[in-house]
């Protein structure tokens, strides 16, 4: 019995040692365990007589009891003091500042791709690509560029090292490609926009090795110049968000058109600023005409059945007539502050009734 109360004592004291709920569960296993000292015990009631047992065993199963009281007791203990430290370590003081959020922006090129995409897919045009790396035939020859011809150095083309057969493929110097790829590959009428990136050897204020373009292509069986000038004229009022924009087809050349044109529209430039739609001066935004005979031909298209219209403009061009944006280099220069300051908001995406530029 004596032993018995020295074990009570011994296993309480443990109890309120322990100080973390895996100390405690060592102290309930070394006691009430399998092979815990109390279980021993009980074990050793069956040696007794019953007298003894009946005593003995009393009083065995009160210790057994208050022994696991007590774990019980330390265990709860333990758990609302681990609570409350993880309160207390974890509080969140609300009255604090919110911290700065960093949200990125949508790159005025990504903005003005998608404005301009938004427009043309309204009017019905079909979005078409090719690859940046393009072989002489569809960058040049296909298009009407004679072998020789000057318009080739015109491009400040950038070649690729010469091939096993002799061929030089370059980086594309303009979208028009895309318009022979998509005439091999569909039966007219075909109406397309390309958007892509182009490559020239020129660097300055309003030049980048990389830059990017907008090519267009209706091609069917009555299509006519009329119709060109009323799509640019849709688009224009569409992008710069202007009414009645006055526009001037200039003569021009290029080799894949004929007539070719170079499209003004009117602006003022009173006071340094510009002003799209208003005024008497006249700005240069692209470059069109009908499709000339030789590139349907290239293309397996009889010229006395189909004729069309092509446009092709720069995309950083316009960007920056829009949003007033003086150097073509900071396009390009990922300043984390022009970001910021020329930046469209994520979730604005452009649309003709939800608004182009914001
Ligand atoms: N490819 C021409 C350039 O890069 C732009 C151009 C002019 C495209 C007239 C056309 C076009 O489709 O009809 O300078």
């Amino acid at each position: 019995m004596e032993d018995l109360e020295t074990l009570r004592a011994e296993l309480m004291s443990a109890v309120e040692a322990a100080s973390d709920p895996a100390a405690l569960e060592e102290v309930r296993v070394s006691a009430l365990g399998k092979k815990g000292r109390v279980t021993a015990l009980m074990k050793a009631l069956g040696g007794m007589d019953p007298e003894q047992r009946k005593a003995f065993g009393q009083e065995m199963n009160r210790v057994k009891a208050a022994v696991a009281e007590a774990i019980d007791q330390r265990r709860a203990a333990l758990e609302a003091a681990a609570l409350d430290a993880r309160l207390e370590r974890e509080r969140i003081d609300v009255t604090l500042p919110v911290r700065p959020e960093s949200t990125g922006s949508i790159h005025p090129i990504s903005q003005t791709w998608d404005e301009v995409v938004a427009i043309f897919a309204q009017m019905g045009f079909a979005i078409a690509e090719g690859p940046d790396i393009e072989d002489d035939f569809h960058n040049f020859t296909a298009l009407n560029f004679p072998p020789d011809h000057p318009a080739r150095e015109m491009h400040d083309t950038f070649f690729l090292p010469e091939r096993a057969d002799g061929t030089r493929h370059v980086l594309r110097t303009h979208t028009s490609p895309v318009q022979i790829r998509t005439l091999l590959g569909q039966k007219p009428p075909v109406r397309v926009l390309a958007p892509g990136r182009t490559y020239r050897s020129d660097s300055d204020m309003t030049h980048t090795p990389m830059f990017h373009q907008f090519e267009g292509l209706v091609i069917d069986q009555s299509t006519h110049m009329g119709h060109l000038k009323g799509c640019l004229q849709e688009f224009v009022e569409a992008y710069f968000e202007v009414d009645n924009v006055p526009m001037r087809f200039r003569p021009s050349f290029f080799p894949f058109t004929e007539p070719s044109a170079e499209v003004d529209i009117g602006c003022s430039r009173k006071g340094g600023e510009l002003r799209i739609g208003a005024g008497d001066d006249w700005l240069e935004i692209l470059g069109c005409g009908m499709v000339h005979p030789n590139v349907l031909r290239a293309c397996g298209l009889d010229p006395a059945e189909y004729q069309g219209f092509a446009f092709g403009m720069g995309l950083e061009r316009i960007a920056m007539l829009k949003y007033g944006i003086p150097d073509l280099r900071t396009f390009f220069e990922s300043d984390l502050r022009w970001l910021r300051h020329y930046g469209f908001g994520a979730l604005d995406v452009p649309t003709l009734h939800g608004g182009l530029g914001r």
